[in-house]
């Protein structure tokens, strides 16, 4: 059992301290927000993760889990500070370190006594060693000459299945060359390493490249199947049957093989500008993801330009647009393919009935531009009553199993964009509809 303070209660901050609480050790969750803490306190949690608020509930029962906005009381408490704030992207594609700044300095004003410093933000190859001097600098002004380490300890948690991402992960990666530190974490991750979990233990400047390494590979490999997927559509192959076969291939592998109108999220976006942009620092460009950067706005585009193709002139057009969120399972609509798609639609005249089971909410402010142009629909159904389209954005369970027949008696106009490819052309043509994919 080890004393933990996680510092930052956003996405990763709150999956983490409670899945760590979770391992048995001791947690508290530190944030600034006042009002966030106060709300966490009362099991209220702010982003909508399956499975994350029985977790929270459980852990503050057993007495494993607190929240608080004292930090300075939290990182006295505690062997190890995890630092889990932001890295949002500055306006050239870099990540924004000043949270990561703030957050070492204000530990290296408090701390006490030997602490682990340990960074989950995903953050450009060469701050945990810049968090190491920030640390220094403010112990050397202290006057302070207290003994620490700074582990980086990358996070692969997918939104939607976070819990499930941290509790059974592929591998634990562990930046440090300080054997203490090591051995530590060790015990933090204890019931993982019992569980017989791969330990990658190496430098600093590794684990942080690991993630940069494992989104990009992530992001090229969903970016290759869209270009073949538009190939596909222009020489008669069919991408599903593709995918499917070469995804066979044990060197390839079939996840991360599913076309559709681009990545969006919090990360992939995100962490290949970063990467792109650490390359073009150092003289040594990651063309391959530099290439993956622009295909994937295209890809969000051609989308749009589908739907133009089929009904021409958008003006006096309505299109049913089904799912907002950049995947399913999550409200989060940060990069996703649907505000540009809903954008460009919107730009090119076509009135829009959004619907999404969970992301209407943080639409409203996310495509405030396109204000005029849209409403928000109740059901599948209400969203197509009356239009001249439907489109599928995102791939939610219940968007799998829509009733055809009423679809087709709700649509004006009986075109049906399966944008995830998530039918099968023949049953939906069957019901009277014209199928457009991706890819086939
Ligand atoms: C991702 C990584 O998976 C995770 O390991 C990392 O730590 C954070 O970023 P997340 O952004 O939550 O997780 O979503 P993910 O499920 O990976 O999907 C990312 C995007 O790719 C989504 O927009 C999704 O719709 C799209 N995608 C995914 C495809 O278009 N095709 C695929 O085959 C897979």
């Amino acid at each position: 059992m080890v004393s933990i303070a996680v510092i930052g209660t956003g996405y990763v901050g709150s999956v983490s301290g409670a899945c760590l609480a979770d391992f048995g050790n001791t947690v508290v969750c530190v944030d600034s927000d006042s009002e966030k803490i106060k709300a966490l306190k009362q099991g209220i949690i702010p982003i909508f993760e399956p499975g994350l608020d029985g977790i929270v509930a459980r852990n503050m029962q057993e007495g494993r889990l607190s929240f608080t906005t004292d930090f300075s009381g939290a990182v006295k408490a505690s062997e190890v500070v995890f630092i889990a704030v932001g890295t949002p992207p500055a306006a050239d594609g870099s990540a924004d370190l000043q949270y990561v700044e703030t957050v070492a300095r204000e530990i290296g004003r408090t701390i006490g006594k030997w602490t682990v410093v340990v960074d989950k933000s995903t953050v450009p190859i060469g701050t945990g060693r810049k968090a190491r001097e920030w640390i220094q600098e403010e112990l050397t002004r202290r006057g302070a000459a207290i003994p620490f380490e700074v582990v980086s300890n990358p996070e692969f948690l997918r939104e939607g299945t976070a819990v499930y991402d941290f509790t059974h992960p592929d591998r634990v990666v562990i930046g440090t060359e300080n054997e203490k530190a090591r051995s530590i974490m060790k015990d933090v991750y204890r019931p993982l390493y019992l569980n017989e979990t791969p330990y990658i233990e190496t430098n600093l400047e590794s684990a942080e490249m690991i993630k940069y390494a494992s989104n990009a590979f992530l992001a090229l490999k969903i970016t290759f199947i869209n270009e073949i997927a538009n190939l596909c559509e222009k020489t008669g192959a069919d991408v599903q049957d593709v995918a499917k076969a070469v995804g066979r291939d044990g060197r390839i592998g079939s996840k991360f093989l599913h076309p559709g109108p681009g990545y969006g999220g919090s990360c992939f976006p995100k962490d290949t500008r970063a990467l792109a942009q650490i390359g073009r620092e150092h003289g040594e460009p990651v063309s391959l993801v530099e290439a993956a950067i622009s295909a994937n706005e295209r890809q969000k585009l051609r989308m749009a330009e589908k739907i133009q193709a089929e009904l021409g002139d958008l003006h006096g057009k309505t299109i049913a647009i089904l799912g907002l969120a950049f995947k399913q399972n999550t409200d989060d609509m940060r990069e996703s393919p649907a505000i540009a798609i809903c954008e460009r639609l919107a730009e090119a005249g076509a009135k829009l009935r959004l619907f999404d089971p969970a992301a209407m909410k943080e639409a409203e402010w996310r495509l405030a531009g396109i204000k005029a142009s849209m409403t928000f629909a109740e059901s599948e159904y209400e969203a197509a009553r009356g239009a001249d389209a439907l489109a599928i954005l995102t791939p939610w369970n219940q968007f799998r199993n829509l009733d055809l027949n009423k679809i087709k008696e709700s649509l004006v106009l009986p075109y049906f964009f399966d944008l995830r490819n998530i039918y099968k052309r023949e049953e939906v043509e069957r019901a009277g509809l014209t199928y457009i994919g991706v890819g086939r």
